[in-house]
């Protein structure tokens, strides 16, 4: 089996922590490390989070660095009104003995690209701070890049705003470095992004199980139902990761996109040209900045919520 050499980029956050978890798990994925950023809150709190999930997943030693603790220009938005005031859904888990990465994400970035033998693919599920400051500081590693498979941005609406979805929207700025910077991506966004989900059955039945990491999902999920009074809830950002190694269970379509770095009630959002060819051809494309995107627009539901249920769990029937 060719394995996907993987970095993610996180707000954990409880959807990156079912992306973690599953990252951690899969055989068909080396998980080279781990980048934190202030996102769905401050980034102190996401790396500790974070290596709590890679406790609750059994995970060897995957370094996790610290990194940008604003956006680039902006400040910071957290998202605790959905993910609890510790970002984690309160669940007064006991701090990790892990000891953090002492090199910035940037660097850990760098020396994870540099190092590796095979392609290495960044999966971004966070604002993308992190990213844009890696790929300006280090352009050279940058191109040795596979692809960016990215949680982020809307082919339709959005959810922070109107327009905007929230991993854009909390730093538009570094969403469109990123975008313009000549790296392959794929965007996961919320056209997709709520369609995987887990009910309070499934929390049930993994808490069933004797296996540390299905347990600890199974709280996450009841406690993220609880918290939101809804059923089922998403299995969010994992979806980008499934996407980077299966790409078979999702239909994707190339658009030209740019980012709106205005002020205005569109800023963050993805504006993506879904024009039909022949009216694209007679009005030549306006977007200035814009770059070609692999855009998420469908995915085979049940067999990606079975991908992760049965990496989480071995005995998922
Ligand atoms: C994104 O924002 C965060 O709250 C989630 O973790 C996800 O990455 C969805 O807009
Ligand atoms: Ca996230």
């Amino acid at each position: 089996m060719n394995k996907t050499s993987m970095i993610l980029d996180v707000d954990t956050g409880v959807d990156d922590a079912f992306a973690v978890l599953f990252a951690a798990r899969h055989p068909q994925i080396n998980l080279l490390g781990i980048t934190c950023v202030d996102g769905n809150t401050n980034v102190n709190q996401v790396v500790a989070n974070t290596l709590k999930v890679l406790d609750a997943a059994g995970a060897g030693d995957i370094p996790v660095a610290r990194g940008a603790v604003r956006p680039l220009l902006g400040k910071s938005e957290y998202a605790e009104y959905v993910h609890g005031a510790d970002g984690m859904g309160d669940l007064g888990i006991a701090p990790s003995s892990r000891k953090t990465d002492p090199r910035s994400a940037i660097e850990l970035l760098r020396d994870l690209v540099e190092g590796s033998k095979d392609p290495v693919t960044i999966v971004p599920m966070a604002p993308l701070t992190n990213i844009a400051l890696f790929l300006r500081a280090f352009p050279e590693t940058a191109k040795k890049v596979h692809r960016i498979v990215m949680m982020g941005g809307s082919a339709s609406a959005g959810n922070a705003t109107a327009a905007a979805e929230f991993n854009v929207w909390h730093d538009p700025e570094a969403a469109a470095i990123v975008f313009q910077s000549g790296v392959p991506i794929t965007m996961y966004g919320l056209d997709v992004f709520m369609r995987p989900g887990a009910t309070s059955e499934d929390a049930a039945q993994l808490l069933q199980s004797e296996d540390p990491a299905a347990q600890f999902a199974g709280t996450l999920i009841a406690a993220f139902i609880e918290r939101l009074h809804v059923s089922p809830i998403t299995l969010g950002d994992y979806g980008a990761v499934a996407t980077a190694i299966c790409p078979e269970l999702f239909t994707t379509e190339i658009f030209d996109v740019v980012v709106d770095t205005s002020q205005g009630p569109a800023r963050g959002q993805t504006i993506c040209d879904r024009r039909a060819p022949f009216l694209k051809a007679l009005e030549p494309n306006d977007l200035t900045d814009s770059a070609s995107v692999r855009v998420v627009l469908d995915l085979d539901v049940p067999a990606v919520q079975t991908l992760w249920f049965k990496t989480i769990d071995n005995g998922w029937s």
